[in-house]
């Protein structure tokens, strides 16, 4: 595979490129934020990290100082590593912007599971039925408060 080339996700990106409109509601002006990767001029990935509201809260909503993050690659850029320099572009993102942590919900027997243990993402006690990891940006903090 090519390198990609990987550039931040724009409040624009949701009006011109319906293929990431169709995977992120990004609000740009809430403290949302998130990376496009694209080959040839063709999306292959993307990961943002969205402040729903507790109102419309997402699988993963753990508080609401804490986006919740969503990762995509497409099914024939997967296994490259992708994931995961997308991923640590969001961790670091996050600790740049003083963010306390990113949360997710993964569903049970997907392999990403391992991926997001390896990046220090560990189980919300008494959501682990859920999926629902939180990452500490200050990694001595190990789950939200
Ligand atoms: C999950 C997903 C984002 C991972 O992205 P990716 O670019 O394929 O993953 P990477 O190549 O960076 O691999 C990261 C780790 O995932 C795991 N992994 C990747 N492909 C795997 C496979 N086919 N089988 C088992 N584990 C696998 C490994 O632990 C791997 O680490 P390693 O390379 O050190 O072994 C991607 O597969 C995807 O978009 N899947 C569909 C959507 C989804 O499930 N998103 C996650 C829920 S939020």
């Amino acid at each position: 595979m090519t390198d990609p080339s990987i550039r931040h996700l724009t409040a624009a990106d949701e009006q011109d490129r319906r293929e990431f409109a169709h995977y992120t509601r990004l609000d740009v002006a809430r403290g949302d934020f998130g990376f496009a990767a694209e080959q040839n001029g063709t999306a292959i990935g993307a990961g943002w990290a969205v402040f729903l509201p507790a109102e419309d809260a997402g699988y993963g909503f753990v508080d609401m100082q804490t986006p919740e993050l969503s990762l995509w690659i497409h099914a024939k850029a997967r296994g490259h590593g992708l994931g995961r320099h997308l991923l640590r572009l969001l961790k670091s993102e996050a600790r740049h912007r003083g963010i306390p942590g990113l949360s997710l919900s993964v569903e049970s027997g997907n392999f990403a599971h391992q991926l997001y243990e390896d990046e220090g993402f560990r189980h919300v006690r008494g959501r682990e039925a859920d999926g629902v990891r939180f990452w500490a940006s200050d990694e001595a903090r190990a789950e939200p408060t």
